[in-house]
């Protein structure tokens, strides 16, 4: 069984986001994540390294998978894992994150996984509390173990990340996701593309290492991963895009645009799916599709990262 590999310093109690992070510690999240793979596939899920710890879930905002994955992640580890759910909490009554986040500390948890629509919320949390956070997705700045989760399923498919061509298409401007990806992708040697049109893309995107496309057969041309991107109407305030229908025609991936990439592209997406708008169902279901290998991977992913910042966590005190 693989032991947790030590994160270099910057890393150590927290995983606020990719950044931060070195290439050894990435691969080391993505060994240990692949060794709990073979955990949730055995009848008897349930290991007990953190027997006795406390996983708090802190969710501001809405979520499906990655809740559910980092809960089971807690419980297949041996933690008692709470779930806040902040729609029936005192955050409603006009409690400040931090008078929050400082009550769940009294609580004594071990760790706590925090959702929050804006970004820097969860790294000023994560000053103010005694015990381990984990960067759950804070507004529109980084996602990391929606990151790692990617790559551990790159890499499953390609056996490697390094040299391959990704490319990241959608709504960029809104995306968490997309920036944990570019700075994961860059840091284990990918050729990162973004496609997207102009009006979703962040300016100035360019510096962070990626190629930019205004069309989907251009960007595609070659693609060893085609990642999607969710269009995120919910932070839109305006009009980013004519309707949903062009977008569709212009942006979705459908199998002409998907017949750009190489013959065995991958097609992946965080999920939750516009099908549609985004992504055509017969590409979302079909044979090149790895959506719900991502789904599988994010508790794996959880679970490494969990059991590595406890280890580390007992290791200091
Ligand atoms: C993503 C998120 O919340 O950032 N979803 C997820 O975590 N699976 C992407 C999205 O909401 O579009």
């Amino acid at each position: 069984m693989t032991a947790p590999a030590p994160l270099s310093h910057a890393a150590r109690r927290h995983l606020l986001g990719i950044q931060g992070l070195s290439p050894q510690d990435i691969t080391a999240l993505l060994d240990l994540a692949e060794a709990e793979v073979a955990v949730s596939r055995q009848t008897e899920k349930k290991k007990s390294v953190l027997k006795g710890r406390t996983q708090i879930n802190l969710f501001f905002e809405s979520s499906t998978r990655t809740q559910a994955s980092f809960e089971l992640a807690g419980k297949r580890l041996g933690a008692d894992v709470m779930n806040m759910s902040v729609a029936s909490s005192s955050v409603k009554k006009g409690e400040t994150l931090i008078d929050t986040a400082m009550t769940l500390n009294a609580m004594q948890p071990d760790i706590l996984v925090v959702r929050h629509h804006s970004a820097g919320a969860v790294a000023l949390l994560a000053q103010k509390v005694a015990c381990s956070v984990v960067n759950a997705g804070d507004g529109a700045h980084e996602h990391p173990t929606q990151a790692l989760l990617d790559a551990l399923t790159i890499r499953r498919h390609k056996g490697r990340i390094a040299r391959l061509v990704v490319a990241i298409c959608g709504d960029v401007l809104h995306s968490r996701v997309a920036r944990s990806n570019i700075i994961l992708l860059n840091a284990l040697g990918a050729e990162v593309r973004v496609v997207a049109p102009s009006t979703l893309l962040p300016s100035g995107i360019e510096q962070m290492g990626v190629t930019v496309f205004r069309r989907m057969d251009e960007g595609l041309k070659g693609a060893d991963v085609v990642m999607m991107l969710r269009l995120q109407r919910e932070r839109m305030e305006g009009a980013f895009i004519p309707s949903v229908r062009e977008y569709f025609r212009y942006f979705g991936l459908d199998a002409a645009k998907l017949a750009h990439a190489k013959p065995d592209a991958l097609v992946m997406h965080p999920g939750p799916m516009n099908r549609g708008v985004e992504i055509a169902s017969e590409i979302a279901d079909g044979p090149m599709s790895v959506i719900e290998e991502q789904v599988e991977m994010g508790v794996a992913v959880r679970m490494a990262v969990i059991e590595t910042l406890l280890d580390m966590a007992g290791d200091d005190r």
